[in-house]
């Protein structure tokens, strides 16, 4: 029963700006806002602090049965942002049985007034039926930078040719692993937003949302 609740669907690469704007859109139109990304995170912390090998599709699998999303109740909203875990996430996201976990958990989150959702895969396969979808791209420089910036202001250090190498090494993954590619959907729009601040990103999206409305 998706069908009738609008989601707007935003994805794009690591440190696109996707989060940003997707959680903007979705305050400013009163929608849900769903970060994909998060529960793939929770999911490798999961794994990571049980010592489950990353490479073990098989150990890897039922870490997500039963659609937990709260690490036994301990608060995890910054742990899963470590660098560590960022890249680790991208190992454990190729395995199909995680993403198969995670899937209705997403579905599920498409409630009236509507959904905006940001992630590599909303699009092409979670709600391939979203009247806007939005695929953002930016440069790995300027990637890179925007990370290294947010790092600074959580008071960590950063390497900005680590995170850099760090990005372009993600990408590369979630480009090329066989189940739920990181890659536009073919009626996707294209926003390059390498030279774009946030709210001129966050204009662009509501413009597209009004044209879209207009259009069904
Ligand atoms: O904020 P950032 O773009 O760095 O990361 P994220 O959106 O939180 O996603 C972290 C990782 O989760 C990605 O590198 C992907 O490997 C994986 N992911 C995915 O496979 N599918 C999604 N829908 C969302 C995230």
């Amino acid at each position: 029963m998706t069908d009738c609740i609008p989601v707007i669907t935003l994805d794009g690469p690591a440190a696109s700006g996707k989060g940003t704007i997707a959680s903007r859109v979705a305050d400013a139109l009163g929608f849900h806002y769903l970060d994909s990304g998060a529960l793939y995170r929770i999911a490798t912390l999961d794994a990571l602090s049980k010592g489950i090998d990353l490479d073990d599709a098989q150990a890897l699998s039922p870490v997500f049965e039963g659609g937990r999303i709260l690490l036994d109740g301990r608060d995890v909203t910054t742990a899963i942002r470590a660098e560590e875990v960022s890249s680790a996430t991208s190992r454990v996201a190729v395995v199909p049985g995680v993403r198969a976990a995670l899937f209705a958990l997403q579905k599920n989150a498409a409630r009236l007034p509507g959904l905006v959702a940001d992630g590599r895969d909303m699009g092409t396969v979670v709600f391939p039926e979203a009247p806007l979808k939005v695929f953002m791209t930016a440069t790995a420089r300027v990637r890179a930078e925007r990370r290294y910036c947010q790092l600074l202001e959580r008071g960590e250090t950063a390497d900005l040719e680590a995170l850099t190498a760090d990005l372009e090494e993600r990408d590369r993954r979630d480009s090329q692993r066989a189940t739920a590619p990181l890659k536009p959907a073919e009626d996707a729009r294209l926003l390059d937003t390498s030279c774009m601040g946030i709210e001129e990103v966050v204009k662009k999206v509501l413009e597209w949302w009004d044209e879209t409305k207009k259009l069904s």
